[in-house]
């Protein structure tokens, strides 16, 4: 068992805890691109699994890095393919260059998100999978999607470094600064209701750490989800 508080001397890793050091080995394996850190073939068997026979769906894929996914899902419909860091971008436009029916943008998703959902855009796919937690785009992400599934990329709060920024982060969003799979979970279906969409868990993926969520989304009717008759119609009876 290793202590965790005792320092280590390994390679460039001077004078570091041992999870000080496997944080950043995944931060450099992020940066160099690694699919150890990234689980595509896990990601591509959920992806194919959840969407099985569906077709000419539109999908919005807001972290397409390399396009490992993009070029699956262009197998369903359409693909919107996001991607920030400049030498990632042209390897995504190298990757998906014979496929007609992939738009890629150079966007910070963060941001462009607002821009869709200001333009009305509606998706019946939308993959989320940021390095970091995927909380800021809770729960307005809801309004592009009216029915199909989102794909959510989840670290694992509590096999990392929970400094005091990310706990007060993980605090503000799920009411707890380590929050369990299950209050996530549940909390991302809350922020579907905010928008009256009704979201189930239909798979998760346990990829090392992080998980892989994959939810069915579908727009529902304030007043038949909850049984709460129009007071006008009542009125009028
Ligand atoms: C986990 S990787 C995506 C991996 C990809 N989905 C796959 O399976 O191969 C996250 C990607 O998001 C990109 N990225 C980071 N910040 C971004 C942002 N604000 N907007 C769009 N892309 C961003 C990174 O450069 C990286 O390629």
């Amino acid at each position: 068992m290793i202590d965790q508080g005792q320092l280590f001397d390994i390679g460039n890793f001077k004078n570091k805890t041992y999870r000080a050091i496997r944080h950043d080995v995944t931060r450099e394996r992020q940066s160099n691109y690694c699919n150890t850190v990234h689980h595509p073939d896990q990601k591509i068997n959920q992806i194919k699994n959840v969407l099985n026979n569906y077709n000419n769906l539109k999908i919005l894929e807001l972290f397409a890095g390399k396009g490992n996914l993009t070029s699956v899902y262009a197998n369903y419909g359409s693909v919107v393919a996001n991607e920030l860091k400049d030498k990632v971008y042209k390897d995504l436009l190298k990757k998906i260059k014979n496929i007609k029916q992939v738009e890629c943008n150079k966007v910070d998703s963060f941001l462009y998100f607002h821009k869709l959902i200001s333009q009305k855009k509606h998706f019946n796919i939308i993959d989320l999978d940021p390095y970091g937690f995927p909380n800021r785009f809770f729960p307005d992400i809801f309004l592009l999607i009216k029915d199909g599934f989102i794909f959510i990329t989840m670290p694992k709060p509590y096999v990392n470094i929970l400094n005091g920024i990310t706990q007060t982060h993980l605090s503000s969003y799920y009411g707890n600064p380590n929050p369990s799979m299950e209050t996530i979970i549940d909390r991302i279906a809350h922020w579907g209701l905010c928008h009256w969409r009704r979201i189930e868990l239909v798979d998760y993926i346990d990829c090392k750490s992080i998980w892989r969520f994959a939810f069915s989304v579908k727009k529902v009717k304030a007043t038949d989800y909850t049984g709460v008759n129009n007071r006008k119609k009542e009125a009028n009876k």
